[in-house]
């Protein structure tokens, strides 16, 4: 099938519709593709435009995120299905050809719209965007995409699982091959357990508030949102989960910094080493790599209740400004410093606890950012390894003996998370740490499938979190 028809002179017999929510989910696909956008920062502020102009109810709205969400998550799969809908390759097909198609595919597949407006709706966007000819390719497509529904189209697209386990997974649930490998090693285990992490990857993750102690309550929280629109965390003793659809900005507690959106994985790795024991002195705490907040306001908020002060430190100017908002009216003392935690100006010894939240490949946040794992190289877990042992090496001097850091990640990649740790702790490419490990399981309480320990390694598709990794290690020496 061929999308470059002969121009013809006639015209359309009548002028194509725009039909607001397909064009805007359009668009924000168009810059995630041509200018590496982020879709969660690039879909609110078209949202906000359409509803400014009257365009827009919050029907469309949710209608447009989900076309966009759920185009790129399940992108995999959708491209495996258009190429074996078309005689050529694949990456042969425009950009802007293969957006409109992957959302047809979206709607056809992936959501209740009935066939003939998937399909009519789709060749409406595309006589609109990309001209007549085209849109009687996208009519031709996706007329044949409608012969079946996903699971039909998975059986034929995928290779079995007992053929090529990963390629099938691959396609399956819409993940990169290496990242379906990457994510396996570190679960470990067999098909049921990856498969229900990749498809937690697919979901939308629920919006969970953060009741930072002394300066608000969960029951604030809760009476605010009210029974249909609140519930209690399920791990961390600060959450709140909001019911799909709120509006955080609209709290109170929110607006003024007394609690803000944070995820409870991330919850629980800051009051794990805010639990972690120390003996003697505990005053002073360091964030080293701080941007943009979340942990150091929580950790802020705790060290408050306790009298110890927080310096939190971040290389970016502007996300270094990012962690002065999340910090404000904080109770206790705390500073914040633009720094480059490679080259601390601080003096070795000098803190009682230390998080190094590192930088890293992002891949147990990937149900947040839809296009992330398209994104993503094996590469470029090479380019983060110097620095996230170098970072956590600064940790364990900056920390004085008897003191805690918690090496924390948001990815469960083995490369990023204990590979780290043990190379550290050996002198590789470095010189010898003297530090022990401190089992960082009972200082999440209540917490099922931790693993083996002494690490931790909370999973989405277990915990409801994103997959942050915690290592807590004491100086001994
Ligand atoms: C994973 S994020 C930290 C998230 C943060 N802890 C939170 O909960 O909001 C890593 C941060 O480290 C910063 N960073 C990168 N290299 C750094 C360095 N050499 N020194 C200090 N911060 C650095 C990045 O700019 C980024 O803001």
């Amino acid at each position: 099938m061929n999308d470059q028809q002969p121009r013809r002179p006639a015209k359309p017999h009548r002028r194509p519709k725009k039909d607001p929510v397909r064009f805007l989910a359009f668009e924000a696909l168009r810059a995630v593709d041509e200018r590496d956008a982020y879709a969660n920062l690039v879909l609110p502020p078209l949202l906000k435009k359409a509803r400014a102009k009257g365009d827009f109810d919050n029907r469309d709205a949710a209608l447009a995120t989900e076309l966009v969400y759920g185009t790129l998550r399940r992108q995999g799969t959708y491209d495996a299905i258009v190429a074996a809908c078309i005689d050529r390759p694949l990456r042969e097909v425009d950009p802007p050809v293969l957006d409109v198609l992957n959302m047809g595919v979206h709607q056809l597949l992936g959501t209740r719209i009935p066939t003939h407006a998937a399909v009519s709706a789709s060749v409406e966007l595309a006589r609109v965007v990309l001209g007549e000819g085209r849109a009687k390719f996208v009519n031709a497509v996706l007329r044949k995409v409608s012969a079946d529904d996903l699971d039909g189209w998975v059986a034929k697209v995928a290779p079995s699982y007992e053929e090529d386990a990963e390629d099938h997974l691959a396609v399956v649930h819409s993940h990169p091959r290496w990242i379906v490998s990457a994510l396996w090693d570190a679960l470990g285990g067999g098909r049921a357990g990856i498969e229900d992490l990749l498809e937690a990857d697919n979901e939308r993750p629920e919006v969970t508030l953060v009741a930072r102690p002394g300066r608000s309550t969960t029951d604030e929280l809760l009476t605010a949102l009210g029974d249909e629109n609140g519930l209690p965390g399920r791990w961390s003793p600060y959450a709140v989960r909001m019911a799909e659809g709120g509006e955080p900005g609209a709290l109170t507690a929110v607006q003024e910094g007394r609690a803000g959106v944070q995820d409870e994985g991330s919850q629980l790795v800051a009051a794990a080493l805010a639990a972690a024991p120390v003996e003697g002195r505990d005053s002073r705490w360091l964030d080293g790599c701080a941007g943009p907040g979340g942990k150091a306001a929580l950790l802020a908020a705790l060290a408050a209740e306790r009298g110890a002060a927080l310096l939190a430190a971040e290389k970016q100017p502007h996300r270094a400004r990012l962690v002065e908002r999340a910090l404000a009216g904080n109770p206790g003392p705390y500073q914040v410093i633009t720094a480059d935690g490679t080259r601390p100006p601080w003096s070795a010894g000098s803190f009682d606890r230390v998080l190094m939240d590192v930088p890293c490949s992002g891949l147990g946040a990937l149900r947040r950012r839809p296009e992330a794992r398209w994104r993503r190289r094996k590469e470029d877990l090479e380019n983060f390894a110097p620095l996230q042992r170098a970072l956590l090496r600064e940790a364990l001097s900056a920390v004085r003996v008897g003191g805690v850091v918690g090496y924390a990640t948001c990815s469960p990649h083995l490369a990023e998370t204990r590979v780290v740790v043990d190379d550290v702790l050996k002198g590789r490419g470095g010189r010898p740490v003297e530090a022990e490990w401190v089992d960082a399981r009972p200082l999440m309480p209540g917490v099922p499938a931790l693993g083996d320990g002494p690490d931790v390694q909370l999973w989405p598709h277990l915990h409801g979190t994103d997959a942050m990794y915690l290592a807590l290690l004491r100086r001994t020496a």
